[in-house]
């Protein structure tokens, strides 16, 4: 059973070398990974709380999408989408909101630094916060929520986000559940394998430091002159370098094999120049970076691909949006006037039927065991078994431990049946 893995890029700059290192290069090759299913998308509705101007805006979301396909996203793997080409993000976001507490939003931290400088300057606390600041993290959990990830990889200023989602979706589940779990709870994941890549000065590489190497803007000579202002020490050509501590060499680092970085640091050790150092790191970042440029300029020269590229991924992402959408409206009580249901009659109903586990032999003589849903049709189907204690086994450990048993069971899921809907049904009996 696939681990769904979530994340949003929020466009409002362009994707410089520590971007690329510290989050496009991880998730490309996490996607890659068997069994994960991946949702990556343009944070597009969280530009708009930072930036007003829709140039700038434009230029991100085309960037940032050409960056991720250039770097070797492969869309015919993952769901990668703009987050406002899923209208029913911002329509769970409003159902979201409405249960959410207040006083949660109170204290998220981006909110809460946003009131302390106003204090610190003497303002009213409240000054220049937008309602898109202060509800932005229901936002996030409804970008989240909406496609039921397991795990969503952010950096650590983000992972009170991720704990207020759950907050929200547990809240939710309990309101409108009636026994059914209709979110999954994420997980923030924050990877400290990860460097982050030091920028020109030798701090954090950030745009708000102003010391970022660009990865494609400004074309190989972009990057040699990013370069050639990386700081080091004084040290004269011939002179003996300390490799370690050095911002030039852990740039380095994250583009070498393990054989470059020691005869890299050899080569410092025994007086190598830093302008002929400089020139090494061009040579090995080109190495990777040229024929990503290469893709990126062909991208930005034919837009139409990109566009096509998102409006696949939109396709996708609304295949999984839409029906749950429609099951949480139903939960509120936004339901269709044309067939006027009893709701009291309707509850009984619900209670009656109930996902099942059936247990029975075949004529081969062999045990198996099927899951099938409320509404009767199948859901999983057991390989066979020797003996009807060990299929009693697997049926007590999915009901015992839910979606998180598949892996490994022998089980196949029916044709056309969602992951959420086989996860749903066995939630049912974790609550029983
Ligand atoms: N807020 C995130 C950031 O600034 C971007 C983001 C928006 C996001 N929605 C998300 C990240 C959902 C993970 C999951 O980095």
């Amino acid at each position: 059973m696939s681990l769904r893995v979530l994340t949003g890029i929020t466009t409002t700059g362009t994707p410089h070398l520590g971007n690329y290192v510290g989050a496009i290069r991880p998730a490309i090759l996490a996607s890659q990974q068997p069994a994960t299913e991946s949702f990556f998308f343009l944070a597009d509705y969280h530009a708009l709380i930072k930036c007003d101007d829709p140039d700038r805006i434009e230029r991100s979301r085309l960037a940032i999408a050409a960056t991720w396909l250039a770097a070797g996203l492969d869309t015919s793997r993952v769901v990668f989408y703009r987050q406002s080409d899923i209208p029913e993000i911002p329509e769970l976001t409003w159902l979201l909101t409405c249960v959410t507490a207040k006083g949660l939003m109170n204290r998220a931290h981006a909110y809460k630094a946003s009131v302390d400088q106003n204090e610190l300057a003497g303002n009213e606390p409240d000054d220049g916060v937008t309602m898109g600041l202060f509800s932005y993290p229901i936002l996030m959990a409804a970008d989240i929520l909406m496609f039921n990830a397991n795990k969503v990889p952010v950096g650590r200023d983000q992972v009170q986000h991720i704990e207020m989602a759950r907050d929200v979706a547990q809240r939710f589940n309990h309101l409108f559940g009636k026994g059914q779990q209709f979110f999954v709870l994420p997980e923030a994941v924050v990877d400290e394998a990860v460097a982050t890549l030091p920028g020109l000065d030798g701090r954090k590489m950030s745009k708000s430091y102003d010391n970022t190497i660009p990865l494609f803007e400004g074309g190989p000579k972009g990057l040699r002159d990013a370069i050639a202002r990386i700081v080091t020490d004084s040290r004269l050509p011939g002179e003996p370098k300390e490799p370690e501590g050095s911002n030039l060499v852990a740039i380095y680092d994250a583009f070498a094999t393990p054989a470059e970085r020691e005869s890299f640091r050899a080569e410092l050790r025994a007086g190598l120049a830093w302008g002929e150092a400089k020139q090494r790191l061009v040579a090995l970042l080109e190495r990777e970076i040229g024929p990503m440029r290469a893709r990126y300029e062909a991208l930005i020269a034919d837009p139409a691909k990109i566009e096509a590229a998102l409006q696949e991924g939109a396709r996708k992402a609304r295949a999984i949006a839409t029906p749950l959408l429609a099951q949480l409206r139903e939960a509120v009580g936004l339901r269709t006037m044309a067939a006027p249901v009893q709701a009291a009659a309707k509850v009984e109903k619900a209670a009656a039927s109930q996902p099942v586990f059936k247990q029975y032999r075949e004529a081969d003589g062999r045990f198996y065991f099927k899951l099938t849903a409320a509404q009767g049709h199948l859901l999983l189907q057991s390989a066979g078994f020797d003996g009807g204690r060990d299929a009693g086994q697997w049926v007590a450990k999915l009901k015992k431990e839910g979606a998180a048993a598949l892996a490994g069971a022998p089980v196949t899921a029916a044709e056309g049946v969602s992951a959420d809907e086989i996860a749903a049904a066995l939630a049912s009996f974790a609550e029983d």
